[in-house]
């Protein structure tokens, strides 16, 4: 099943607030209800964005087909409903270039995307896989993080889709996901896909992975990207920095497994990269807190970043 498509004029997509207790589909009409779902996390991860950001645009193309002024408006709600996955306005910019063609331009636009998402994600699975072989041999044990699953991406996902592909090729050691905090979309989400697929699993604490790597648990860390700078700098889900230090400190390769549509040159380093916000009440309902939603891993921890076209090695000087 896909995670976001365009079904009979609405945007359909998979509740990811409710799972793993309930799966649930909702049908989005308004561009308002799709920049409240992409704020409430009911559809995330960066490739999922950048088509939730397309179909915003095909939405707004049908209501507002004659309204410039409203256009322009529903897209700047559309990619700016969150600020740090490149995914989400590239996504929205790239649909709304088809405007002066109309709404069924947009719309084919879109479902464009969303194909290249899917196409991607089968090529990222494959040289992911390829990579981590030559990396660490046959059976790798991975701990990955946050969800990179087909949730995340239309179908298969990234880093999550390269572990489905080694179990299919039968070459799975074990996999660790990383709960996640504070909104578990490891042990929620990820671990909801692992068991869809089959594949036996753990969860851990955050806090645990870098200690589970030195006990010699893990042999390769693999997960996702939102943003890629153009020196390599990885923005993603935070907890990331804290995984590749872990990784580093054990020796052992941190890989990013990303589509094209995450490659961001024109940002050139991490600190370039606004890092969303996301308020205390996601972390405690009994004071303040600070919640930063992704953290910026400088590109000397990063082994290899794999696309859905190369795979640039960081570790020998190669930069996206
Ligand atoms: O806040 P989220 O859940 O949207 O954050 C998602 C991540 O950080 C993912 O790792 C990233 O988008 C890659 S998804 C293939």
């Amino acid at each position: 099943m896909r995670t976001i498509d365009w079904v009979d004029g609405a945007v359909e997509i998979i509740d990811q607030t409710v799972l793993p207790g309930e799966l649930r589909v909702l049908r989005l009409h308004t561009v308002g209800e799709l920049v409240a779902a992409i704020q409430s996390l009911a559809v995330r991860g960066a490739p999922a964005l950048g088509v939730a950001g397309a179909f915003g645009v095909a939405l707004a193309a049908r209501v507002h087909g004659d309204d410039p002024v409203a256009l322009g408006n529903a897209v700047r709600k559309i990619e700016t409903a969150r600020p740090t996955a490149v995914n989400l306005a590239r996504g929205a910019q790239r649909a709304a270039h088809l405007l002066p063609l109309g709404p069924d331009a947009v719309l084919a636009e879109a479902c464009a995307i969303r194909d290249e998402e899917i196409a991607a994600s089968l090529a990222m699975a494959s040289r992911g896989a390829d990579l981590v072989v030559e990396l660490r041999g046959d059976r790798p044990r991975l701990l990955t993080h946050c969800n990179t699953g087909g949730l995340a991406a239309v179908t298969v996902g990234t880093a999550l889709g390269v572990v489905g592909e080694l179990h299919r090729r039968g070459t799975l050691g074990a996999v660790i996901a990383s709960e996640t905090r504070p909104l578990l979309q490891g042990a929620r989400l990820t671990s909801w896909e692992l068991t869809q697929w089959g594949i036996e699993h753990r969860v851990a604490v955050d806090s645990a992975g870098p200690f589970l790597m030195a006990r010699g648990e893990v042999d390769a860390v693999i997960l996702g990207a939102d943003r890629i700078c153009a020196n390599g700098d990885v923005i993603n889900k935070i907890g990331t920095y804290a995984h590749a230090l872990g990784a580093r400190r054990a020796g052992l390769p941190f890989v990013v497994v990303a589509p094209e549509s995450t490659v961001d040159v024109a940002t050139p380093t991490g600190a370039h990269v606004e890092i969303e916000d996301r308020g205390a009440a996601e972390v405690t309902a009994w004071g303040d807190a600070a919640n930063p939603a992704f953290d910026v891993t400088p590109h000397d921890l990063v082994t290899a970043i794999v696309t859905d076209r190369r795979v640039i090695r960081l570790d020998r000087g190669e930069r996206p």
